[in-house]
């Protein structure tokens, strides 16, 4: 955990069940030493609030672009990234997925992900089914292609009924993926 120590990280956070799981890296990251920058989808919102996130990480957590209050004087999404050592989308949704890898920039978690240019680790959570999707995996070989690590995930109870692969990724294979970059 040492390598969180002194690092800024953008948690970007999007809107599946497993989210809630999410606020447990943020926690312990905060812990290490590290500043945890939360980015949240509307959706995400649904699951978890930015509260949650804020209390644990002692730092704003945003869920929109659409920001007034703009203390650099840039946009949050372009002055987020900026000196980030790394970008962690956790849970990443299929749609998350998708939207990375088309470009889109709708929402602060995308927009934000376009502006920076360092390394990212995403961990998709899903159905079994949504898992298994012929676009979910061109999308993620998409983004595999440009670099972005994907931590796989892992199989078992799935909050839907089904058991099969989609889970999120042990938090300790999330950890030591990005521990990798930060090091
Ligand atoms: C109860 C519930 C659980 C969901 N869980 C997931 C999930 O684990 N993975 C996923 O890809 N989508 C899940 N979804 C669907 C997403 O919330 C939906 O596709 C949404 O558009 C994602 O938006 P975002 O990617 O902007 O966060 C779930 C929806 C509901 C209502």
């Amino acid at each position: 955990m040492e390598e969180f120590s002194g690092k800024t990280i953008i948690l970007g956070v999007t809107g599946g069940i497993a989210a809630y799981k999410v606020v447990e890296l943020a926690s312990r990251w905060t812990q290490a030493g590290a500043r945890v920058r939360t980015l949240m989808t509307p959706a995400a919102t649904k699951f978890v609030t930015p509260l949650t996130f804020a209390a644990v990480t002692r730092q704003p957590a945003l869920s929109e672009i659409w920001r007034t209050d703009l203390d650099s004087g840039k946009p949050e999404h372009i002055e987020t990234g900026f000196d980030a050592d790394a970008f962690v989308v956790a849970p990443a949704t299929a749609d998350f997925i998708a939207r990375a890898a088309a470009g889109f920039g709708n929402d602060i978690v995308t927009v934000s992900w376009l502006a920076y240019d360092g390394p990212t680790i995403i961990a998709p959570a899903m159905n079994d089914k949504m898992w298994a999707h012929p676009s979910v995996a061109r999308n993620l070989s998409v983004l595999r292609e440009w670099g972005v690590t994907v931590v796989e995930p892992g199989s078992g109870h799935l909050a839907c009924g089904s058991v099969g692969p989609g889970r999120l990724a042990e938090l300790d294979d999330i950890e030591t993926a990005v521990a990798r970059h930060l090091g």
